[in-house]
Order: structure tokens, then C-alpha cells, then sequence
């Protein structure tokens, strides 16, 4: 995800947008002590081999007469760590291309498994992908991202994690490509694509409303899928029919636990005590837990709520409570919503959308004032368990949430898990259960119970990258003093401190970062990476200095194609970091980072880790250790260097945290007025790639995002999922960016695809 294209309203909502006015590090209190310390700005006037595969054929099997849906499991769900690593990748690389098609090296096969729209039931029709299908709450939903596999027993009644044969799929379908999913576009949307043509009309004053026939549709292509898979001689398959298929969606009940369940924050006209809430939405990263259980990352939940211009006012001013943090998560008075799912029609299912105080309680439990609260939250799902309620784990903080990853389970010592938030500016946290780890609860009787006893109680942190390579997890407690006595706003209890984490955040001097998207533990090493994917606020406007720091230390010039200027952190860079003594509830880290994003060509201050034509790439986002290989698997969701080449995913081996070495980078930036600055900051940079540890692995189709990735237990398939191919599609009368994975003149849609090696080996070996 994603471009602010077909929304309602012109650019009021973009994934990267960032809503963090604190003056925490790395816009001005890290820019300027290392100016008067350091004395290092200076300022100046200046000038400026693969094969590729077309799509194949879905095959979907029968379903079976073994089905039965257990609720217990009979082998451990934890996966055991690398048993057998990979260290040299010796397939060919892949070329960067803008081929419409996927692209693997030679020797491999990449297969479509479930595309959006594919019936989950027998009994619902085949898609005909005109934008007449319906029934979406039994087909694959839209805008496939993160996927996760879980093992099933041969006999199909519970878990087995090391079975390669049978297994779930549970996966994100983040949002909607609204030109597609209608017959002849979506009603009642402004197309942001086609305001700059002379026919467009005005935008209303009052967006028209949606059709509610529309809404219902777009409201079941959110959401999740449960799907079973089945391996079949050298085939994979989803299986029509199985009793585990499932699909949530954003109209799907909710139970909130932890923290903030049942608290005042939590209370709307649906759910008067707090307990509950319906749907998740713009789900985009995924987690695991040890316990055998789907974690999915809200994201651009925010985007989805309405509020009335008048809405600061009713609620007591701009310095009340609620318009603060409304504020903080992207919310203002007078913001429309994304796809005006409040206009479907009165009933309470379009109602709930709107997040302006209509109604004359105290505590709002006769509208919708309290609905953001309810959303922005890790989801806890059982996939084994197709009855089971989802359980949104507000332990783990409100943000815009894009993985959750989980460090080494030790038995007796808490569990950690590593998230971030994906906005321009915004944080990197850590969970740290309360509960010591059992390895009694590797196979529980009942997961969600488990996910209870570790996912209810614990610390959360969030964490300080220092200018030395250190950093230091802030506790985002009610009984910390920054955070108790917080000037901007006043915290009520840690109900609102999870609540408001980034407000938290901010009271505590977090670190802004560039973009926080997935996390991922090395099983080797126990180093936690995060891909930070770019950003365009490291200029300022009517600054003349890069702003950096040293976590985040670029800012550069580019252009694409041969005149769009970019400036910014343009293509990204992975951090990782190694918890102090490997502990779980370190307080204190150590960081480097791993790779910068370039292009092959860029100057050596900016390809710093001196990609070759052969790994280059630009804005990491889904990244994943392959547990079967210890490989390290890296995709993009690039818009920058896409004049050259579609999003891609690489294969790389890593080494360690701390491998390389101190260095300095020298910055330069030419400002859109023809200043250059320059700005030389310390990092520390992980040991270089080398042909043989980072290799492009596959280029995927036109306009399109590589995204989740997770594989069987013996590494011989690899899930991916393609999203949003020709998003760039502005009109069904003209030519479609993409016509993947249908070919010839079908309209594109995202789907998962499976990728396995013609000699029945492991994936990059
Ligand atoms: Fe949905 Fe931040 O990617
Ligand atoms: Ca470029
Ligand atoms: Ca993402």
C-alpha cells in the first residue's frame, strides 16, 4: 500500500502521512546539539538472467471429508530455528525490469494460488473479475498482504508447524482498488487520478453518498483470509470447501482485551461497556505468536472515519482531550472519510464510520465519538479456529501498526515482540510480556487463552536511537514522569497511555524514524531488523539543511524518469538492532544499520552499501528470516525507482549486528529553490553486501507491491503476495496498467503466489 489515488476527497489521507508535530530527536533537538556540539554543518550556495514466467493456472482441490476442525493440537507449534543455512545464494540473479509478468531465476516456477475473488466455497461461482461479483464474505478479499502458514496435521483436526504438506494460510487484504471492484467504477468517489483533466468536476462540497450495495462490497473485501493449502506431488493448491476457510472482515466482531478493553475510551453505541467493537481494517504487516496464532497489524485505520468540520467544538475546543489525540492519529475536524462507508444508509453499520460527536451522552455511548479508539491494534486470530472470536491485544499500543515480530522464545523469561508504526516521523516499540515463557504453551489447549496470559499484561516501550550506536527502550508508562505529567495532554490511566501511544511516545523523546514498516528476528542471531522504507520529510521547507540523524542519516537528491525531482531519504535503509545480553526486557540496545536502498548507479554517499546492478532496490518494506534456510527475504513497495524497474523481492544472508563499521555520511541536498546544503552525520554501517549474500530473487508485475512472505516448514514454497498490479490505472475505458495475473484484457487483480524450484528443492539454495 499505496497511493491516495480513487479516494473520495483530493489527498486528504495518504499512508505516509505523518501527524507527529513533537520536537522529538532528529528534527530539531538531535539536528542542533549535533550542530553546536559538533560544528559539523556546513552550509553553501551551489548548483544543483531470468526466466520469466507468465502466470499459471489456479487449481483448487475438492474439499475433503477430513476437515474436522479441532481445537486442539497434537505437535509443537514453534518453529524450530534454522536447521540447516543457506550461506551462499547461487541462483542467477534477476534483472530490474517492467515486464507485466512475474520474473524468477532460472530453475524456479512461480505459480498464482488465490487470487481476489477466488470462491472459498464451492458453492459461490467462479469470479468473473468484471466488478460484478459478490459475496465477497466467501471469496479472497482485495489487496493481498501479509500471509502467515500454519502446519495441519494429516489428519486435519490441529496443528502440526512442521508439516509442509497441509497447512493454513491466514493473510491481510489491506484495502480496496475501488476502479476494479465496481463494474463501472466505484459511485459517489472522487478519482483523485483524473483531476487534472479538463472534464473533471469540481470536487462537491458534500461528497455524494455511496451506494450501499458498494459499501457492503468494500466492507467484505477488507479484512482476512483463512485458507487451507494443500501440496500435491509438486503442486500447492487451496482447498475449496475446507473447514478452516474463513474470511474476516471489517463488519467481523472484535473482542478487545487488555489495557484499554472496557475502558471509557472504548465505549460506543455498539458495544456500551467497552468490550467489543466490529471489523480491522488496512491490515498490512503480520505476526506469528509461539503459540500458533495469526497476529494482523492495523495500519491506515484512521483514514475510514469521518469527522464533522464542527466536531473540535462539540467536543470542547481545540485543547480537549479526544481533539488532541484525534489530532495525533490523523484525524482532524472536517476530514473525509477514505471511502465514505458512513453514507452507505442510516442503519448502524454505515453509522458507526462516523467519529463526530452527534449524540448527548457523556460517554458517548450513543454515537460513534469513541470508534478510532477501538481500532489501530494488533489482532489476535486463532486460524485453527475458524469460530473464534478475533481479540484485539491493546497491551501492545495504537498506532499505525505494520509487523509484530518476536524475538527467541526463552523458556522463563518474558516474551518480546517488535513492532513498527508506518508513518513519516513516527516510532519503533517493544512489547515485553509480564508472563515468563512456558514451553508448556508451545501447543496449548486453547490459543487464544494463551495469547491472554502473554498478549494481556506487559511493558510497553518504544525506542531511542543514540548518535554512539547505543539506543534505549523508553517505558510508555502511566507512572513515568514525562509521561504523567505531559503538558500537551493529560493522561488519565495506562488504559490511555496505550490508547495514545504515540502521545506517550512523544512525552518520552522517542526517535522519529523513517517510516517504520515490518520487523523481523534473525533465529541465528537474535537481531531485530526494521526496514524503514523513505521518507520526503528529511527536508525541511525553508530549511537549507539536510534533516538527519544518525539512525536515519541520508537525504539525498533524485529523479525519476528523466525530470521528477525526489529529495529525502528516497530509498530507504534496514536498522537492526541486538538487544543488550540478548535479554527480552532489555532496556538498553545496540544498533547498525544493515543495507541502504539506492540505485547501482548513485553516487557512493548514497550507495553506501555499494548495491550492485544486481541488488540494487528502493523502499524495503515486507522482510521475513526463512526459519528452513535462515535466508532473509526482503520486498519493496517502491514508487521511486519504479521508472527502471516494478517492486521486487531479494534474497539475502546476513551477518550481524555491529560487523561493519563507523562511518561518516556526507550529505548533500539541493533544495527545490536551487540551494545546496551539505550536512555530514556519523552511522554505523553493517558489513557490505558481497554477489553471493544479496541477490535480486524475482521482479513482480507492472504497479504492483511485493508484500508478505512466509514459507512451508521445509523451505521448499514460498507465499508472496502481489498487490494492487496497475494501480496506476486511472479509467476502465483506457489501457490498464496491468492485466496480471489474468492476462490479455482482463482487469488486474492482487493474488498470492507460490513459488517452488523445478528440482524440488529449497528456495534459494
Ligand atoms: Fe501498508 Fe506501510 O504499508
Ligand atoms: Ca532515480
Ligand atoms: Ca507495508
Amino acid at each position: 500500500m499505496n497511493k491516495p489515488a480513487d479516494l473520495r476527497l483530493p489527498a486528504t489521507f495518504v499512508e505516509s502521512d505523518d501527524c507527529n508535530p513533537s520536537a522529538n530527536p532528529s528534527f530539531d533537538s538531535v539536528l542542533k546539539t549535533r550542530m553546536d556540539r559538533r560544528g559539523l554543518l556546513r552550509s553553501s550556495l551551489g548548483t544543483a538472467g531470468g526466466a520469466v514466467l507468465g502466470s499459471l493456472g489456479l487449481s483448487a482441490c475438492g474439499g475433503g471429508s477430513d476437515d474436522a476442525v479441532a481445537s486442539t493440537g497434537t505437535s509443537t507449534t514453534t518453529p524450530s530455528a534454522t536447521s540447516s543455512a543457506i550461506t551462499s545464494l547461487d541462483f542467477a540473479a534477476v534483472g530490474k525490469t517492467l515486464a507485466d509478468t512475474i520474473t524468477v531465476p532460472a530453475g524456479y516456477t512461480a505459480s498464482v494460488l488465490y487470487r481476489c475473488g477466488d470462491p472459498l466455497v464451492s458453492s459461490v461461482a467462479a469470479a468473473k473479475n468484471d466488478g460484478t461479483d459478490t459475496d465477497f464474505d466467501k471469496r479472497s478479499g482485495d489487496c493481498h498482504d501479509g500471509i502467515e502458514y500454519f502446519g495441519l496435521n494429516t489428519a486435519g483436526t490441529g496443528p502440526d508447524a512442521s508439516s509442509s504438506e497441509r497447512g493454513l494460510l491466514g493473510m491481510n487484504h489491506e484495502y480496496q482498488n475501488n476502479l476494479f471492484l465496481h463494474a463501472n467504477g466505484p459511485t459517489g468517489m472522487y478519482v483523485a487520478a483524473v483531476a487534472a483533466t479538463a472534464t473533471t468536476p469540481a470536487v462537491p462540497a458534500v461528497p455524494p453518498a455511496r451506494p450501499a450495495a458498494e459499501v457492503d462490497k468494500e466492507v467484505a473485501v477488507h479484512g482476512l483470509s483463512i485458507v487451507e493449502v494443500r501440496r500435491s506431488g509438486s503442486a500447492i493448491s487451496y482447498v475449496q470447501d475446507s473447514a478452516f476457510n474463513r474470511r474476516i472482515t471489517a463488519a467481523t466482531e472484535m473482542l478487545m482485551s487488555g489495557p484499554a478493553a472496557g475502558d471509557a475510551l472504548m465505549k460506543t453505541k455498539y458495544s456500551i461497556d467497552g468490550s467489543r467493537t466490529r471489523g480491522t481494517q488496512n491490515n498490512c504487516g503480520t505476526g506469528t505468536t509461539p503459540w500458533g496464532t495469526l497476529l494482523t497489524c492495523e495500519e491506515n485505520w484512521i483514514g475510514y472515519f469521518t469527522r464533522a468540520s464542527t466536531d473540535d467544538t462539540a467536543r470542547g475546543g481545540a485543547t480537549a482531550r479526544s481533539v488532541v489525540s484525534l489530532k495525533r492519529y490523523g484525524l482532524s475536524a472536517g476530514a473525509a472519510s477514505r471511502y465514505g462507508w458512513e453514507t452507505g444508509g442510516t442503519a448502524d453499520l454505515y453509522a458507526r464510520w462516523n467519529a463526530s460527536q452527534i449524540g448527548t451522552s457523556t460517554d458517548g455511548t450513543d454515537d460513534y465519538r469513541n470508534i478510532a479508539n477501538t481500532f489501530g491494534w494488533n489482532v489476535e486470530i486463532d486460524p485453527y479456529a475458524p469460530a473464534s472470536t478475533p481479540r484485539k491485544r491493546t497491551a501492545m499500543g495504537r498506532f499505525a501498526h505494520e509487523a509484530a515480530a518476536y524475538l527467541t522464545p526463552v523458556a522463563g523469561k518474558p516474551l518480546a515482540f517488535y513492532m513498527g508504526d508506518d508513518s513519516r516521523g513516527e516510532y519503533i516499540y517493544k512489547f515485553v510480556s509480564d508472563a515468563a515463557w512456558s514451553t508448556a504453551d508451545a501447543v496449548p489447549a486453547d490459543r487464544l487463552a494463551t495469547g491472554d496470559k502473554y498478549l494481556n499484561a506487559g511493558k510497553l516501550y518504544v525506542a531511542k536511537f543514540n548518535a554512539d550506536g547505543t539506543g534505549q527502550w523508553l517505558l510508555l508508562d502511566i507512572s513515568v514522569a514525562a509521561i504523567k505529567g505531559y503538558a500537551t495532554y493529560a493522561f488519565a490511566n495506562q488504559a490511555d497511555v496505550v490508547v495514545n501511544a504515540r502521545l506517550a511516545a512523544d512525552a518520552v523523546g522517542a526517535t522519529k524514524m523513517d517510516r517504520p514498516e515490518w520487523s523481523t528476528v534473525n533465529p541465528a542471531t537474535d537481531d531485530i531488523y526494521f526496514t524503514l522504507t523513505n521518507n520526503t520529510n528529511r527536508v525541511l521547507t525553508g530549511t537549507t539543511y539536510p534533516l538527519v540523524d544518525s539512525a536515519n542519516p541520508r537525504a539525498y537528491n533524485d529523479t525519476k524518469g528523466t525530470s521528477t525531482a525526489q529529495r529525502g531519504n528516497v530509498n530507504g535503509h534496514i536498522i537492526r538492532v541486538s538487544e543488550d545480553s540478548r535479554e527480552p526486557a532489555a532496556t538498553t540496545f545496540k544498533w547498525d544499520v544493515y543495507l541502504f536502498g539506492a540505485e547501482s548507479t548513485a553516487a557512493a554517499a548514497i550507495n553506501l552499501s555499494g548495491l550492485t546492478a544486481d541488488q540494487d532496490f528502493s523502499s524495503p518494506d515486507g522482510m521475513r528470516f526463512a526459519r528452513s534456510t535462515g535466508l532473509a527475504w526482503i520486498e519493496t513497495d517502491d514508487g521511486a525507482y519504479t521508472d527502471v524497474t516494478n517492486c521486487m523481492l531479494l534474497a539475502a544472508v546476513p551477518g550481524s549486528r555491529g560487523d561493519g563499521a563507523k562511518t561518516t555520511v556526507s550529505n548533500s541536498l539541493t533544495s527545490s529553490a536551487g540551494v545546496t546544503s551539505t550536512l555530514a552525520v556519523d552511522t554505523y554501517i553493517g558489513k557490505p553486501p558481497t554477489a553471493t549474500t544479496l541477490k535480486r530473487f524475482l521482479v513482480g508485475p507492472a504497479q504492483a507491491e511485493v508484500t508478505g512472505i512466509c514459507e512451508t516448514p521445509d523451505g521448499k514454497a514460498l507465499f508472496i503476495n502481489i498487490q494492487h498490479p496497475g494501480e496506476d490505472t486511472t479509467s476502465l475505458a483506457g489501457t490498464f496498467g496491468s492485466h496480471w495475473p489474468d492476462g490479455g484484457t482482463a482487469r488486474p487483480r492482487s493474488a498470492t503466489v507460490v513459488i517452488t524450484k523445478n528440482d524440488g528443492g529449497r528456495i534459494g539454495s
